[in-house]
C-alpha cells in the first residue's frame, strides 16, 4: 500500500499547469459512444477515472489508442451492442451513469450496471430516469443492472428537472442528441463541463443550444461524425492550488485556466485576504498576510462549487475568527471534518452546516482520505500544518488529480509517496 508523507510548513512558490477537467473528460469520453467515427480528444487528464472509462469503451468493442500522454483516439463505430454491464468498472466512478444516456442514445436501449464514485451521501438517479421516461423509455432495475428500453421508440420531449442535477442534465442531452425533433431541458445545470460536452457533440454534428443557461435545446440529428476536440482546464484543480497557497502562504502562477470559470472561487479567496491577479489564461495567487474568516454556501454553478467545500474548510480552520460553511448540494459532504479534527481543527457540524473556529495552527497527524476532495483538503492541511502528516487511502486522490504530488513538489511542497505494509498484510505475510 502507499501513503503520502508530508512535512508541513513550507510556503509554495513557482508555476504549475492545470490539466484537463476530469468531469468534462469523463462525460466527453463516454459520449463518443454516440459517434460513429474517429474522435481525437486532447488535454485528457492522466487519472484513474479516465483509465476506467477507456477500459469500459474497450470492453464494449471500441478502438482506443493513446496518441500521446494527454491525447486519445476513440472509435466507437463497431460497438458490440447496448450491454455495458461491467460492475467491476462502473462502480469505480460516478460518471459511469453517463453510459445510460449514451448507450440509450446510440442503440435505443441500454443495459448498464450501477455506478459508484465518491460517497457523499445518497446519490439518487430519479431525475435521470424521469428524463429517459419523458423521451419514451422504460427503466427497470434488476440484479444490479439498469435496463432501459423503448419498445415504441424514443420521441422528443420537454423535461423540467425537479432538482438541479449535473449528471441528469448530461444524461438527457446524451439520450436526446440522436432522437429526431426538439427536446427541451428546463432547470438544467450550467456547469462549464456541460457546456464543454455540448461543444464537443456540436463539433461532431449535434445541434445543441443553450448549454450554460438553464434551458438547453437539443435538436436530434440522425448521426454524429468524428473530429478533433480539446478538453477545458480543470477549475477544481486550479481552485485546489489556490486554496493550497492560501493555506501555506507564498506566491504561485497557475497556468492553463479559464479565469471566468474560477470567478466564484477567486472572489471568495480575495474576501479571505488572498491576492488573485488575472493573467488571461493564468492566475497569480499570493498570500502574504493573515487569512480572514468568511461564510460559504455551496451551490450549482455559478455558485461556489461543492467540490471546493473541503479545501475551503481547511482555509476556514486557519483563518482568524469563526466561519460558516453551508453545504447546498450533497447530503454528506462533511466526512472530511473528522480527519481535520485529528489535526487540531475546531469544527462543529450540524446537518448541512459546519461552524469552523479558526485555530492558530494545525498539527501533523495520521489521517485517511474518505473521498477525492477530502484527499485534496488533507494535502492542503498537511502542507500548512506543523509537523508530519501521513495520509492513507490516496487512491481517492489519484482518481481525480493528474500528477498531484509532482505538481505540488515542483512548488516546493516536499511530499513523499511511501510504500508500506498494513497490519493485515503483515499478519498474512
Ligand atoms: N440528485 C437527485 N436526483 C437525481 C440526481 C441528483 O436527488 O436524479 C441530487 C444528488 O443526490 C445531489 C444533487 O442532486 O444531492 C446534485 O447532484 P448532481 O447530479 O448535480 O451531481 P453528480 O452529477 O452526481 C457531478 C460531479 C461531482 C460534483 C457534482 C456537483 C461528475 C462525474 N461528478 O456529480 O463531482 O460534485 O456534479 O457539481 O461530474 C468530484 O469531482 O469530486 C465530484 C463529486
Amino acid at each position: 500500500m502507499r501513503k503520502y508523507v508530508i512535512k508541513g510548513g513550507n510556503e509554495l512558490h513557482g508555476e504549475v499547469t492545470v490539466s484537463g477537467f476530469k468531469n468534462a473528460a469523463l462525460a466527453i469520453i463516454t459520449s463518443t459512444i454516440l459517434v460513429e467515427g474517429s474522435c481525437i480528444i486532447s488535454n485528457i487528464p492522466k487519472i484513474s477515472d479516465v483509465t476506467v472509462h477507456l477500459e469500459i469503451l474497450k470492453r464494449m468493442g471500441a478502438s482506443v489508442k493513446l496518441l500521446d500522454d494527454t491525447t486519445v483516439e476513440i472509435n466507437c463505430a463497431h460497438l458490440r451492442g447496448s450491454r455495458a454491464a461491467f460492475d467491476d468498472l462502473t462502480r469505480k466512478t460516478r460518471a459511469s451513469t453517463y453510459l445510460m444516456g449514451a448507450v440509450l442514445g446510440r442503440f435505443g436501449s441500454a443495459h448498464v450496471s450501477m455506478s459508484g464514485g465518491c460517497n457523499l451521501g445518497s446519490r439518487p438517479i430519479d431525475q435521470h430516469i424521469k428524463g429517459f421516461e419523458s423521451l419514451g423509455a422504460k427503466v427497470e432495475i434488476r440484479n444490479g443492472i439498469i435496463h432501459i428500453t423503448a419498445p415504441d421508440g424514443m420521441h422528443p420531449a420537454r423535461i423540467y428537472f425537479d432538482q438541479r442535477t449535473v449528471g441528469g442534465t448530461i444524461n438527457v442531452i446524451l439520450a436526446a442528441v440522436r432522437v429526431p425533433g426538439l427536446t427541451i431541458i428546463e432547470n438544467a445545470n450550467k456547469e462549464p463541463h456541460i457546456v464543454d460536452l455540448a461543444n464537443f457533440l456540436n463539433a461532431m454534428g449535434a445541434e445543441i443550444s443553450g448549454a450554460g443557461t438553464d434551458v438547453i435545446k437539443v435538436r436530434g440529428v440522425h448521426k454524429l461524425h468524428g473530429g478533433m476536440y480539446s478538453i477545458i482546464p480543470d477549475q477544481i484543480e486550479a481552485g485546489t492550488f489556490m486554496a493550497a497557497v492560501a493555506a501555506t502562504g507564498g506566491e504561485i502562477v497557475i497556468r492553463n485556466v479559464i479565469p471566468k470559470h474560477l470567478e466564484c472561487i477567486s472572489t471568495k479567496m480575495i474576501e479571505m485576504g488572498i491576492e488573485v491577479v488575472d493573467l488571461d489564461d493564468a492566475l497569480l495567487v499570493r498570500r502574504t498576510g493573515e487569512l480572514r474568516r468568511t461564510n460559504v454556501k455551496t451551490m450549482p454553478y455559478p455558485g461556489y462549487p461543492t467540490d471546493m467545500n473541503p479545501q475551503t474548510g481547511v482555509l476556514m480552520c486557519l483563518a482568524r475568527g469563526t466561519s460558516i460553511m453551508t453545504e447546498g448540494v450533497f447530503q454528506d459532504r462533511f466526512r472530511y471534518v473528522d480527519e481535520l479534527r485529528r489535526m487540531g481543527a475546531h469544527i462543529q457540524v450540524d446537518g448541512q452546516i459546519a461552524i469552523v473556529e479558526g485555530v492558530h495552527n494545525l498539527s501533523g497527524a495520521p489521517v485517511q482520505c474518505c473521498d477525492l476532495r477530502c484527499g485534496a483538503a488533507l494535502i492542503i492541511a498537511a502542507l500548512a500544518a506543523q509537523g508530519v502528516t501521513e495520509i492513507g487511502n490516496i487512491e481517492h486522490v489519484e482518481r481525480g488529480y493528474d500528477n498531484m504530488v509532482a505538481k505540488f513538489n515542483s512548488l516546493g511542497a516536499g511530499i513523499e509517496i511511501v510504500e508500506f505494509q498494513d497490519e493485515e498484510e503483515l499478519a498474512n505475510a
